[in-house]
């Protein structure tokens, strides 16, 4: 390869990696497996190696971690934050040994004794604590420069906030991961990908009461600058932690040689499915802190440490089927359905196969044996195809031209942003003539983000679609009751909760009401930005009439693809018809301005039961829209106690005690009006 190729294709996994990050870090959504990840990583770390004029900012040689968010005041660290050099084999952990003995230049049978770490896959965290106090909290950010996340950090429980032991440094940062057990995930599955993910998204809460409600845990293992320690080991440093009320790891062991090293791996690789935190594999670090000083550091990881990474999870199957799903928006995805292998404890019978790209560059056939992957809480995937193994007669896979579904013309969209063709192919049926597409839009409109009626989930909408009783959005709020009693699973009582769930619906703000329309490209932000741009509900369907499209340009945030789509939605008859046909049904409560200097201003306010039509999070958003603040206790802080049916006593009760104005919702709702 000559050097412009080489430089172009080092270009391009900068770029890759940088989009990653964004969606790791950033976004909390990882695109793609930690072994992917991984690969990609050591792939620019190779060709750096190899060809000294490869240099980029962006390289991962150059970045620990990512730049911290704009949210939160950026601190230096006192010490950096370092990374980890992996290992993935028992020859990087003989080459790691002997690069240590040739540094220290000490003889073969010199013995090193590891402090061998679990290394959990959390958040790091640096806690400063002078004096014995806890004063300040920071994420890792880019290992140079973290944010001060204290109040976060503050809330976590097993994070000592005063330590009276005498040998305790007076100065010192105490380093470790904060993480979710795999327990409590449990009941956060739908709104974070995996525990790092909800760990990370609880610790960045801008409100430290939304970090409290999900329980995070702290395990400490290093530490950054110091004054005043007294060890000379990191295991007695870690005995010390203990002593001082942090929590360590129960599975840190003290090892030393290779072999020995390579046991304890497996023995706890057996054990990591039954843990209830996720490990990724073990950190070895030299015991001795003299050592550790001589070894010093390489660019941004230590000499005296390793990773020594689980291999992601893989196994080999065959593949029997493709199926093809359809979309809310018509993508085709294409789905393998392979022969149940088992690979890490869960049986896998399907493995997504992205697009019709990816099926014709692997190469993928019916009949063909592959390694599938599955990594985490992504969904398994094909990693590559046994060639050999394929058999004489078997044939490429051609990709439906057709929509299984209704059978129109699929087609690849010119994207006029990036100039390329999609690479997803799409059923090209206007909104509601395809069934499948129907059935996931109606799937998207009872969505948690969009109506969030509660338990009309996708399997009962599949069904009422199925027996007739749904087509279109509006015939939810129409639904033929005396139909369904007579279905099997049924009763007096799942009816009424039904019909209560869906009555309790009907007022919805017009931004959760666009989106929940499911236009293509209008997601929840463009919703909002939408939502805003119109105020109300008439305006914008009043955009059909007015065919001013144009205007749509205007908003902050919606771009071409953007408008062509809502145009797109309008030019279709059926949409115009469940326009007119939800306005009828529903109250689309207008867009809310924010009020800087709203009536509620340096209001505090504490709301116990029901309101009557208001639910909670409206009640929220008027007292946060007209500037007030909602407090989570009786205090001496708060204002107004909103009192609705069913008030939790105690807190009327201390309310009165501390002399805190009491009123009910006519009182409290008469205050917004006083603008
Ligand atoms: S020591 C010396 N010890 O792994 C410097 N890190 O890739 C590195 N981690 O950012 C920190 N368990 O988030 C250390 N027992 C452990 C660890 C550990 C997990 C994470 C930590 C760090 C990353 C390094």
């Amino acid at each position: 390869m000559n050097k412009k190729k080489i430089a172009a294709e080092y270009k391009r996994k900068i770029k890759t990696i940088n989009k990653l990050n964004i969606f790791y870090f950033d976004k909390s959504k990882p695109l793609v497996s930690d072994a992917e990840y991984d690969k990609l990583k050591n792939e620019i770390l190779v060709l750096e190696a190899k060809h000294n004029f490869l240099k980029s900012k962006d390289s991962p040689s150059k970045n620990i971690g990512h730049k911290p968010s704009k949210n939160f005041i950026k601190v230096s660290h006192r010490a950096p934050m370092l990374s980890l050099a992996n290992a993935f084999s028992k020859e990087d952990l003989i080459n790691f040994e002997k690069k240590i003995f040739n540094f220290l230049s000490v003889k073969k049978n010199f013995n090193i004794y590891y402090s061998a770490e679990p290394k959990i896959d959390g958040i790091s965290a640096s806690l400063i604590y002078k004096d014995g106090e806890l004063k300040t909290g920071l994420s890792r950010g880019d290992g140079k420069q973290g944010e001060d996340i204290t109040e976060n950090i503050k809330t976590i429980k097993n994070i000592p906030k005063k330590i009276n032991s005498k040998d305790f440094p007076i100065d010192i940062d105490i380093r470790g991961e904060v993480f979710i057990q795999n327990s409590d995930f449990k009941n956060l599955k739908e709104k974070f990908a995996n525990p790092r993910n909800a760990a990370s998204g609880s610790l960045r809460q801008k409100d430290p009461n939304d970090t409290k409600k999900i329980p995070l845990n702290f395990i400490a293992y290093t530490f950054g600058f110091e004054k005043g320690l007294s060890v000379n080991n990191q295991f007695d440093f870690l005995k010390k932690l203990n002593e001082w009320g942090f929590k360590t790891n129960p599975l840190n062991k003290l090892i030393s040689g290779v072999d020995n090293l390579i046991e304890n791996y497996n023995k706890v690789e057996k054990r990591r499915i039954n843990l209830d935190f996720d490990i990724d594999g073990i950190v070895y670090k030299i015991n001795d802190f003299t050592l550790q000083k001589r070894l010093g550091n390489v660019a941004n990881a230590p000499r005296w440490a390793i990773a020594h990474k689980f291999s992601s999870n893989k196994a080999t199957s065959e593949i029997l089927g493709i199926d093809i799903q359809i979309g809310r928006t018509g993508a085709l995805t294409p789905v393998a359905k392979i022969k149940p292998v088992n690979i890490g404890g869960v049986v896998v019978s399907n493995a997504t196969l992205h697009n019709e790209e990816e099926i014709t560059r692997k190469d993928i056939r019916v009949g063909d044996t592959v390694t599938v992957e599955r990594a985490g809480d992504v969904i398994p995937h094909i990693l590559s195809v046994d060639l050999k193994k394929r058999s004489k007669d078997s044939q490429e896979f051609i990709f439906p031209n057709t929509c299984p579904s209704c059978g129109s013309k699929t087609v690849k969209d010119f994207n006029s942003s990036t100039k390329k063709i999609d690479a997803v192919r799409r059923c090209s049926s206007e909104d509601y003539f395809c069934e499948k597409i129907s059935i996931e839009k109606l799937k998207h409109f009872v969505s948690k983000e969009a109506f969030n009626i509660d338990g009309f989930g996708k399997k009962i909408v599949e069904n009422f679609y199925r027996l007739k009783l749904i087509k279109y959005p509006q015939d939810i709020f129409t639904l033929k009751y005396d139909k369904i009693e007579s279905l099997d699973g049924w009763g007096k009582l799942s009816i009424e909760n039904l019909k209560y769930s869906i009555n309790e619906k009907k007022r919805i703000s017009l931004e959760r009401f666009l989106y929940s329309l499911g236009i293509r490209h209008i997601g929840l932000e463009n919703a909002k930005l939408i939502s805003k741009h119109f105020n109300s509900f008439s305006n914008f369907k009043n955009l059909s009439k007015k065919n001013n499209y144009k205007d749509l340009i205007n908003i902050d945030g919606i771009g071409e693809t953007q408008v062509n789509s809502i145009k797109y939605f309008f030019s279709n008859k059926i949409n115009l018809k469940i326009l007119d046909e939800l306005e009828k049904i529903l109250t689309v409560t207008n867009a809310q301005i924010e009020k800087k200097n709203g009536p509620l201003k340096n209001k505090t306010f504490l709301v116990t039961g029901k309101l009557i039509e208001i639910s909670r999070a409206e009640v929220k958003s008027l007292i946060e829209t007209n500037s007030g603040t909602i407090v989570s206790s009786v205090s001496k802080k708060l204002d107004y106690l909103v009192v609705g049916e069913k008030p939790t006593n105690k807190k009327v009760i201390n309310a009165k005690e501390l002399n805190i104005k009491i009123i009910n919702q006519d009182q409290f709702l008469k205050m917004l009006k006083k603008s």
